[in-house]
């Protein structure tokens, strides 16, 4: 057996080994940084791996103050970033060929933006992502309030994915029709922060750990749960819940979607608790957090969580129904291309799989226009057999219950929202499994 194939076995297993958590080593209280976008080999237990890399896997920014950050591109390919989730001025959302003209290598661009609402965001590549972001092109972005609301928390941030690793890295074939017609591109072997194996966190001496944890998976929907206790849910695509509770059950989220887990420190076991990664064999181990040798006894502090300044429209203004279409096993039979009515098989000769309320019109057309703060109710309706997480930039829409920036939709499931269409510009909405993207599930939305 060679060394590629004993390591994708083991990476599945539980090999340990200690990682400094992302977020103590990388973290900087400036408000100006600079990313560059480069090669990077990561040392896999034994393999090798070529990947794409941010020479910064975490940003965090102060609430409401502008940020100039540069990326610079050593690649040898075009790139942008996009900044997920965070309600800034559309021409810095950092979409290629929509929004702006990619950083071309060599080339540099400034980002400039404050964000409006604090909590966990992630920032990843927006030009022909289903490869950059596959190859590693993502960050966390972390957004802070102006004065620290806790002083007694850690925060940690878990960023996970799954790699699809063949013999001699990761898999070139990122258009593989058959995956991006079911499910998307699914690896092979998990990590955590970029790291495969089961990762050891150490809990410091504080009364709350606060775990950010965010899905950057291809097109992988994660199911995650904790054995050793029972954290509580605080907050999804950074927005505190107004209603927190206590997780019993396993999380379901979809590529994009994250959620902010708080645990009380004096809570935790003696031999700590687990996050598990749940697969069809049962809970594999991800992470271990592990007590630290004093724990002190404190005095109940209350945690303050973030306050969210978005509001529910009460009156609506306007209807958009998006039907999501095609895919194997799917009704659609035929498709708008170009103008041109095609049939599934035609769509396939042009490499696109998927609909958006039947047409397949990616960044040409946008799907509908809206009136600046326009109250819009919003339903997705999915005739597909798969499962979508539908993305919207620039903004959050309450669904379920909850605001959200990405929200999964089961096969056969329709589920209903409002947003304010509050921000000027050109806004995409498209399925963050980034196969079925590309292969048509992309639209935007004009506002204002
Ligand atoms: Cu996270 Cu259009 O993206
Ligand atoms: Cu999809």
């Amino acid at each position: 057996m060679n060394n590629r194939r004993q390591f994708l076995k083991r990476s599945m297993g539980v090999s340990v080994f200690v990682v400094m958590p992302l977020s103590s080593c990388s973290k900087s209280e400036n408000t100006d940084f600079e990313i560059k976008v480069e090669y990077k080999t990561e040392s896999w237990l034994d393999s090798k791996v070529d990947t794409f890399s941010y020479s910064m896997p975490e940003i965090e920014l102060i609430q409401n103050k502008k940020t100039r950050i540069k990326v610079t591109n050593n690649l040898n390919e075009p790139t942008t970033i996009h900044w997920h989730g965070i309600r800034l001025e559309n021409k810095m959302d950092g979409v290629s060929g929509l929004i702006q003209a990619p950083i071309e290598p060599g080339e540099s661009f400034i980002y400039e933006f404050s964000a409006p609402d604090a909590g966990t965001f992630w920032f990843h590549s927006h030009h022909d992502s289903i490869k950059q972001v596959a190859m590693g092109l993502y960050g966390a972005l972390i957004v802070k309030p102006e004065k620290s609301l806790n002083n007694s928390e850690q925060d940690l941030t878990l960023l996970i994915d799954d790699w699809l690793l063949n013999e001699n890295g990761i898999d070139p074939n990122f258009t593989a029709m058959h995956s991006l017609s079911h499910g998307g591109i699914m690896g092979n072997v998990l990590t955590v922060n970029k790291q495969p194996g089961l990762q050891a966190f150490q809990i410091e001496d504080k009364q709350y750990l606060r775990l950010r944890l965010i899905n950057v998976a291809n097109s992988r929907i994660q199911s995650w749960s904790f054995s050793g206790l029972n954290p509580i849910v605080i907050a999804k695509d950074g927005q505190p819940l107004k209603d927190q509770y206590t997780l019993n059950k396993s999380l379901v989220l979809g590529p994009a979607e994250r959620y902010d887990l708080l645990v009380k420190v004096k809570e935790i076991p003696e031999d700590g608790f687990k996050l598990n990664y749940d697969t069809a064999n049962g809970a594999l181990p991800i992470a271990e957090f592990i007590l630290p040798k004093v724990k002190t006894d404190f005095k109940n502090e209350a945690y303050n969580i973030e306050k969210s300044v978005l509001v529910v429209p009460k009156k609506i203004d306007k209807t958009v129904v998006v039907e999501l279409d095609g895919g194997a096993m799917g009704r659609m039979q035929t498709g708008i291309l170009d103008g041109e009515k095609l049939s599934i098989n035609q769509l396939v000769q042009k490499n696109m799989i998927w609909a958006l309320n039947g047409q397949v019109a990616l960044l040409a057309t946008p799907m509908d226009k809206l009136e600046l703060n326009a109250a819009v109710n919003i339903t997705f309706k999915n005739n597909t057999s798969f499962a979508h997480n539908m993305h919207l930039h620039g903004h959050h829409f309450f669904i379920d219950g909850i605001w959200q920036d990405s929200v999964l939709i089961g096969r056969g499931e329709s589920k209903s929202g409002v947003f304010y269409a509050d921000n000027p510009g050109k806004w995409l909405l498209h399925c963050h499994m980034l196969g079925h993207a590309v292969t048509g599930m992309t639209t935007w939305f004009e506002i204002g």
